[in-house]
């Protein structure tokens, strides 16, 4: 990763932190991921040569960019959904700041009616937004994720109630190898070994 590009992110991680610590109105918190928890993903993700990745959750594009800056290596492309247009507006332009936007489809709205009907398959999933409805996501982007695929969800460690729902599902996939790793709050890691019929 170049200088600046690391130096935008270091920015981004600062406004977050601090954005979040003064702000009592939840819907206005960035909860941007970890950058420890962020580096290493983008390591699996570049190691597998992810190229079509998907994004739950935007808020103002820290994780995005990461993934972005990944799809830019493998030649891949990032789609990421929000439900908030004033973060999907900020996305937008620290995308633009990173010279990643082209990388990336920003798409608005609650995540689950927009997976219903995404086009396309995934080898990258990333689910950062509202882990109650993370089961029933998960669920319906079954057919959509090949086989090799990663499939990651944040907060297993600092929400472990609201995400159980999540790993119960995920556990309960035999078509799926899972752990949990301690970096940041805790990430689940899956893997997708095979396709049932
Ligand atoms: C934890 S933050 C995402 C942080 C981001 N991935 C990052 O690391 O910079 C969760 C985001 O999901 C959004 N969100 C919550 N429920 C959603 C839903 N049903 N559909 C789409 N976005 C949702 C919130 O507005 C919030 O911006």
């Amino acid at each position: 990763m170049d200088a600046q590009l690391e130096a935008l992110l270091s920015e981004l991680e600062t406004f977050g932190i601090e954005n979040d610590d003064g702000q009592d109105d939840r819907s206005r918190k960035m909860l941007n991921l970890e950058s420890d928890a962020a580096s290493f993903i983008s390591i699996l993700a570049r190691n597998g040569n992810c190229q079509r990745m998907l994004e739950i959750g935007t808020s103002n594009g820290y994780s995005t960019i990461w993934w972005a800056w990944v799809a830019e290596q493998t030649d891949g492309r990032v789609t990421s959904i929000e439900i908030s247009a004033d973060k999907q507006a900020m996305a937008d332009e620290n995308l633009k700041r990173a010279n990643l936007r082209d990388r990336v489809n920003l798409l608005l709205g609650d995540a689950t009616e927009i997976v219903k009907s995404i086009e396309g398959t995934f080898d990258f999933i990333f689910f950062d937004a509202d882990r109650y409805s993370a089961p029933e996501q998960l669920k319906l982007l079954l057919p959509k994720i090949e086989v090799g695929a990663l499939v990651l969800a944040d907060n297993v460690t600092s929400h472990p109630e609201q995400i159980a729902g999540y790993l119960d599902v995920i556990n309960a996939l035999d078509d799926f190898d899972h752990m949990v790793i301690p970096v940041g709050k805790g990430v689940s890691l899956a893997y997708r070994t095979r396709k049932e019929d």
